[in-house]
């Protein structure tokens, strides 16, 4: 391995900073969290309900429906939309694991599709071809936090009467076309992991849509499926968001914008510190969406170097990649299609440290250090 100069001069940046969050959020977490803990509700009750209403606001989506995560939200949304064994699900062969592991947990058959090579989300020409009379549903993934290309994708969806679940996992606050990610399907599915951009102290997920129907089918799954009377008509799931993750999420939630902007800005400097790297791609924004930087990925051109990512990591500067494996290539699926774009952004891609927190001081450190360690390959 070939030291950098740079190695040890500087504190580490840390890949996402969660402790940054917490001393600015400490105490009124602490708080929240005690509130709770006195009030002796722990599943469902007034703050859950509350978290909801609040969430429900701040994505301008009718209703709101917390799970116990963002993968229970993607099942629990093709089950109240009636897919099951038998029916096959559209999505793009270039997200993490969950999106399919969701359709397959319904007993559906997950149909991959390639992704643009710039913006990563899936391509719809490509959908409309793989549609059979057993297609049910398309799911598109607003992966590193900016949304696929929804005006494209509802007019096909609608032309040929599929339902569209939005996996929003990763894309908390984004828009599209001025819409929040996530209220433009029937369904947008969240994730409340510690690292997304509105993250739980543990596990915690979310549907919304605006069809109160739905949002009644997806309550009702989540906690085994009552009828009323101690009788059960369906066979649900326990997939409840307890009152403690609610009470932390309630403390972040108003924070959504700010850190979203917050997010955009670290983004735009690493745009004017990389600008003449000849070596990366820089991630591409659409007209019409507002990126919400859960990751800041570029792409190594050319490929990345096997030992890359360890000499960044070991220098102190935490960069990860998402994901190394395109979906179609897991042996557990059957449906192997080829998705030359999305295997070749396996090979490429590299998220550099982002967050609300993150200092230009630091983004200068994980500049230099990628440069460097780009240089000694
Ligand atoms: C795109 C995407 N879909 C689904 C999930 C699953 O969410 P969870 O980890 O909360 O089950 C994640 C979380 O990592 C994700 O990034």
């Amino acid at each position: 391995m070939q030291d950098t100069p740079l190695t040890a001069l500087a504190p580490p940046v840390p890949a996402v900073d969660l402790a940054a969050e917490k001393a600015l959020l400490g105490a009124e977490i602490h708080a929240a969290v005690r509130d709770v803990l006195d009030s002796g509700s722990f599943i469902l009750g007034p703050t859950v309900e509350a978290f909801e209403k609040e969430a429900a606001a701040a994505l301008g989506a009718a209703h709101a429906v917390s799970l116990n995560s963002g993968t229970d939200a993607i099942v629990l949304a093709l089950r109240a939309l009636g897919v099951g064994p038998g029916d096959e699900v559209i999505t793009t062969s270039y997200s993490f694991f969950a999106t399919a592991e969701a359709i397959a947990l319904v007993g559906a058959k997950p149909i991959f599709v390639d992704v643009h090579p710039e913006t990563f989300d899936l391509v719809v020409s490509q959908v409309e071809a793989r549609i059979t009379e057993r297609t049910k549903a398309v799911i598109p993934v607003h992966l590193y936090g900016q949304s696929a290309d929804m005006t494209a994708l509802k007019a096909l969806a609608g032309a040929r009467g599929l339902f569209v679940v939005e996996d929003a996992a990763q894309a908390i606050g984004a828009k599209w076309e001025g819409r929040c990610a996530g209220t433009i399907g029937e369904f947008g599915t969240f994730s409340f992991y510690p690292s997304k951009n509105i993250g739980a102290y543990g596990d915690g997920g979310m549907v919304v849509t605006n069809d109160a129907t739905l949002a009644e089918h997806a309550r009702k799954l989540r906690n085994h499926g009552p009828a009323g009377g101690g009788v059960h008509d369906t066979i649900g799931y326990n997939s409840r968001l307890d009152a403690v993750q609610a009470a932390i999420l309630r403390v972040k939630l108003p924070r959504m914008d700010a850190w979203s902007t917050a997010r955009r800005a670290a983004a735009a400097i690493y745009d004017g510190l990389l600008a003449d790297e000849e070596r990366l791609v820089l991630p591409v924004t659409r007209p019409a969406a507002e990126h919400v930087y859960h990751q800041y990925v570029v792409r190594v051109r050319g490929g990345r170097p096997a030992d890359l990512v360890d000499r960044i990591n070991a220098a102190g500067v935490g960069v990860r990649v998402y994901y190394g494996k395109p979906l179609s290539e897991m042996p557990c699926f059957e449906d192997r299609p080829a998705t030359p774009d999305a295997l070749r952004a396996s090979q490429e891609v590299l998220a550099l440290p982002i967050g609300p927190f993150l200092r230009p001081e630091q983004q200068q450190r994980v500049v230099q250090v990628v440069r460097a360690a780009l240089a000694t390959t």
